[in-house]
C-alpha cells in the first residue's frame, strides 16, 4: 500500500476502532445502524454480512490468521481478551500502533480474525503454562521460538517488495529477526515501528563503528538527522553487496548527486567506475569525504606525468624555498578543477 493511501486510511481506522471500542452491545447496535444506512440491495443476509466485513476490515488485515506455532501443535486460539487479562500493560502500549488499529477493526468486522494471536500464535497452551518457553511465539532470542518461525510469522503478510531478498541476505544469514529492528508492540519511532526512536539508532545497536564514522570532520548530514542508513542500504536484503539499495555504488550516489552522473564530454575513468575510488561514504577526516589527501590521492594512480612528480621534499612545499604549484592552494585541483568529468572546451584534462 502506498504511504499516501495508508495515511489517508489511518484516520478512518482510528475513527472506526474508537467507535468500535465501546461496549460490545453498543457495537452491535452501531453495526446494525451502519447496515441500515447501506443502500438497499438484493443481497442475501450472508452477502450483506460479507459486504459489511469488506467495509470494515482494513485491506491487508482482513486476511490475518492465527500464526502457526510448531512448538504448540495442539494449542487453540483464546482471543485478545484472555491475553489482556494477564498482559494489560503490553496491550495498552500496543493499542496505538498501526497493527492494533488495523487488527481491531478487522476483528470487529469478523470475529474469526485474531488480534494478538496473529503474531504470537494460538495461546491456550501458554495460558495454562506461561513459564514454559516456546508455547507462545516470542520474538526474542531467549523466548525459545526459533528465529525462522519468528520471521515467517511477519513474512506471512510482509513478503516481497523491499523484502524480496530477505532470504539469503547477510542479516538473515546472521540470524537476525525482524524484531531486532522492529518492535510492533509500541510506537517507539515516529514511523516504521522501529525498535529505537530513529533508523540510525536502530542500526547503531549493532553497527556502532559505522555510526561513529559519521562523527568525522567530513560527513554527509546523517548525524544532523537529514539522512539515514536506508537512504543507501536496504536492511532487508539486496542483490548488491553490501546491502545497497541500487544495483551499483554509483547509482546509489546519483540518487542525490545527480549532477555527477553527467553525461560528460570528457569523463574521468575512476569516477565512472566507482565513487569509492576516491570517497568513503560514512565519514572521513580528509576534505570532502576523500580517502586520502591531495595530491597523494591523485598520485596513487598518476605518476610520471608530463609535468614532473617530485612533490615530496620540504623545499617543494608551500612553505619551502621552491614551492611547487601542485601542492599549493587546492593542489592538483587548482588546475584540474572538474575532477568528476568536464564539458569544458579546453580539452580532456578537466581544466576549468
Ligand atoms: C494466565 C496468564 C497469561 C495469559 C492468559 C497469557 N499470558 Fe503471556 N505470559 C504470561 C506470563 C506470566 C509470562 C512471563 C513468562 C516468563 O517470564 O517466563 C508471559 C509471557 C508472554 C510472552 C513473552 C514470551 C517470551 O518468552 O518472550 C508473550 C509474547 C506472551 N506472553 C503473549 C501472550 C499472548 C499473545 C497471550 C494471549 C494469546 C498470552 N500471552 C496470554 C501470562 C499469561
Ligand atoms: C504485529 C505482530 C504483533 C501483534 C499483533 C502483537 N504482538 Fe506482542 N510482540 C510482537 C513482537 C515482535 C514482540 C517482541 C518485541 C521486542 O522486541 O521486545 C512482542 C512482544 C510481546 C510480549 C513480550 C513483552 C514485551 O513487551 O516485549 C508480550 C507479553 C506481548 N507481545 C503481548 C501481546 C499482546 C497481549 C498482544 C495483543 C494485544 C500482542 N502482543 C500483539 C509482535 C506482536
Ligand atoms: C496480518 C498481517 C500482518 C502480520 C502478521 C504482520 N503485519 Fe506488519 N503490517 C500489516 C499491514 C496490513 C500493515 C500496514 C500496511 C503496510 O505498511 O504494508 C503493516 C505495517 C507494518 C509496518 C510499517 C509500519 C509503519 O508505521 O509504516 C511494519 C514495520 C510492520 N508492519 C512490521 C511487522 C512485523 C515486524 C511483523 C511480525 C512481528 C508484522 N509486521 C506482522 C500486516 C501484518
Ligand atoms: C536490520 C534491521 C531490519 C530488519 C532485520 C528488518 N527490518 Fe524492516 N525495516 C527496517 C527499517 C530501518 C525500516 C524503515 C525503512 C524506511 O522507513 O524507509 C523498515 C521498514 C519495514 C516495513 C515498512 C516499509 C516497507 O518496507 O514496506 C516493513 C513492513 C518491514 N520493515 C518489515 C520487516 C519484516 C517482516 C522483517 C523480518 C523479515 C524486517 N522488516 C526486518 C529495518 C529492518
Ligand atoms: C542485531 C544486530 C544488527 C542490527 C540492528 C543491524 N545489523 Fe547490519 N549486520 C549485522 C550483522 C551480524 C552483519 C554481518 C556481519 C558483519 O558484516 O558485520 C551485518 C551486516 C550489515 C551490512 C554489511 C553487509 C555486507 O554484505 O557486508 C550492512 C550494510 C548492514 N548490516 C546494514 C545495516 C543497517 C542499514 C541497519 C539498520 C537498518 C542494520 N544493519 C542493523 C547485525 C545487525
Ligand atoms: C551515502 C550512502 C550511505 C549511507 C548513508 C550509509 N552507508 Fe553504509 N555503505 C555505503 C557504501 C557505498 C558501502 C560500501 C563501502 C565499501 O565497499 O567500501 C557501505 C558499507 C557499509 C557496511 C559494510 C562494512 C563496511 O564498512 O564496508 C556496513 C556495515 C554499513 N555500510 C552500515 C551502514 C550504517 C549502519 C549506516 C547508517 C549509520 C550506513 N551504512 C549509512 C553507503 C552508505
Ligand atoms: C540521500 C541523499 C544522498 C545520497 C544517497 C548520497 N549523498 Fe552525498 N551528500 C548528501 C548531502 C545532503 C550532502 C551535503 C551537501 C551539502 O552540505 O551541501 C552530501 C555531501 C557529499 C559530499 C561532500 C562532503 C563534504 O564534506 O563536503 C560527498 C563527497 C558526497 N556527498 C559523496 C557521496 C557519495 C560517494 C555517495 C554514494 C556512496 C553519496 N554521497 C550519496 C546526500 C546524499
Ligand atoms: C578521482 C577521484 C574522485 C572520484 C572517483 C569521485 N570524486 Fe567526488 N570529489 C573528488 C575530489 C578531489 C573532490 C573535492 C573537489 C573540490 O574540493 O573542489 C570531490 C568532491 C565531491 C563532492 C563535493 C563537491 C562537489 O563537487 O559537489 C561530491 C558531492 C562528490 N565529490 C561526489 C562524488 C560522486 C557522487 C562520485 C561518484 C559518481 C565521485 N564524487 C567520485 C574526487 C573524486
Ligand atoms: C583510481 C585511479 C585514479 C585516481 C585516484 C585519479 N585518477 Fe585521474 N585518471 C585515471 C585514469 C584511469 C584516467 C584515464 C587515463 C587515460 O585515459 O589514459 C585518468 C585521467 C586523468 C586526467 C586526464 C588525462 C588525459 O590524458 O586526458 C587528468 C588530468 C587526471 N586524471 C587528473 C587526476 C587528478 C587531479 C586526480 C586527483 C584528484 C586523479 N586524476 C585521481 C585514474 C585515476
Ligand atoms: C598549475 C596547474 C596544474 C597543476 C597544479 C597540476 N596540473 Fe596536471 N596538468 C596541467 C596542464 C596544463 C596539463 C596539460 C599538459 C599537456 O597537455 O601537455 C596537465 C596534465 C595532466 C595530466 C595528463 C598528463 C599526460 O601525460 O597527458 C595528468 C594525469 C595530470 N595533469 C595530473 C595532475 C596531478 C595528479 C596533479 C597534482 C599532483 C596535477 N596534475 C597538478 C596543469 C596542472
Amino acid at each position: 500500500m502506498t504511504t499516501a493511501l495508508r495515511s489517508s486510511l489511518l484516520p478512518l481506522l482510528t475513527a472506526v476502532s474508537l467507535w468500535l471500542a465501546s461496549a460490545s452491545a453498543q457495537a452491535q447496535q452501531s453495526r446494525d445502524a451502519l447496515a441500515r444506512t447501506l443502500p438497499s440491495s438484493t443481497l442475501t443476509g450472508e452477502e450483506v454480512q460479507a459486504s459489511r466485513t469488506r467495509l470494515l476490515a482494513a485491506p491487508g488485515f482482513a486476511r490475518a490468521r492465527v500464526a502457526g506455532n510448531p512448538q504448540a501443535p495442539d494449542a487453540h486460539a483464546i482471543g485478545e481478551g484472555s491475553c489482556i487479562a494477564c498482559h494489560q500493560l503490553e496491550a495498552d502500549h500496543f493499542t496505538h500502533t498501526l497493527h492494533a488499529l488495523g487488527l481491531h477493526a478487522a476483528n470487529k468486522a469478523d470475529a474469526s480474525i485474531p488480534v494478538c494471536e496473529t503474531c504470537h500464535g494460538p495461546g491456550s497452551a501458554h495460558a495454562q503454562s506461561p513459564q514454559t518457553p516456546g508455547l507462545i511465539i516470542g520474538f526474542t532470542k531467549a523466548s525459545g521460538t526459533p528465529v525462522e518461525v519468528q520471521t515467517r510469522t511477519c513474512l506471512a503478510c510482509h513478503k516481497g517488495g523491499p523484502r524480496d531478498h530477505w532470504s539469503g541476505s547477510v542479516h538473515q544469514r546472521n540470524d537476525l529477526s525482524c524484531s531486532d529492528c522492529h518492535n510492533p508492540m509500541a510506537n517507539f519511532s515516529a514511523e516504521g515501528l522501529l525498535a529505537k526512536a530513529s533508523i540510525n539508532d536502530t542500526c547503531a545497536q549493532c553497527h556502532k563503528d559505522i555510526r561513529i564514522q559519521f562523527n568525522r570532520r567530513s560527513h554527509m548530514p546523517l548525524p544532523e538527522g537529514q539522512m539515514s542508513c536506508v537512504d543507501c542500504h536496504n536492511p532487508h536484503g539486496s542483490i548488491t553487496s553490501p546491502l545497497l539499495k541500487t544495483n551499483t555504488v554509483n547509482e546509489t550516489c546519483y540518487q542525490c548527486h545527480a549532477e555527477k552522473r553527467g553525461p560528460f564530454l570528457f569523463e574521468h575513468a575512476p569516477v565512472r567506475e566507482s565513487c569509492l575510488n576516491c570517497h568513503t561514504p560514512h565519514g572521513s577526516n580528509q576534505n570532502t569525504l576523500l580517502v586520502a589527501p591531495i595530491p597523494f590521492l591523485c598520485q596513487q594512480c598518476h605518476t610520471g606525468q608530463r609535468h614532473p612528480n617530485d612533490l615530496h621534499t620540504a623545499q617543494s612545499l608551500a612553505t619551502g624555498a621552491h614551492p611547487d604549484e601542485r601542492v599549493m592552494g587546492r593542489g592538483c585541483l587548482t588546475c584540474h578543477a572538474n575532477i568528476h568529468g568536464s564539458n569544458a572546451p579546453s580539452g580532456p584534462r578537466f581544466h576549468e
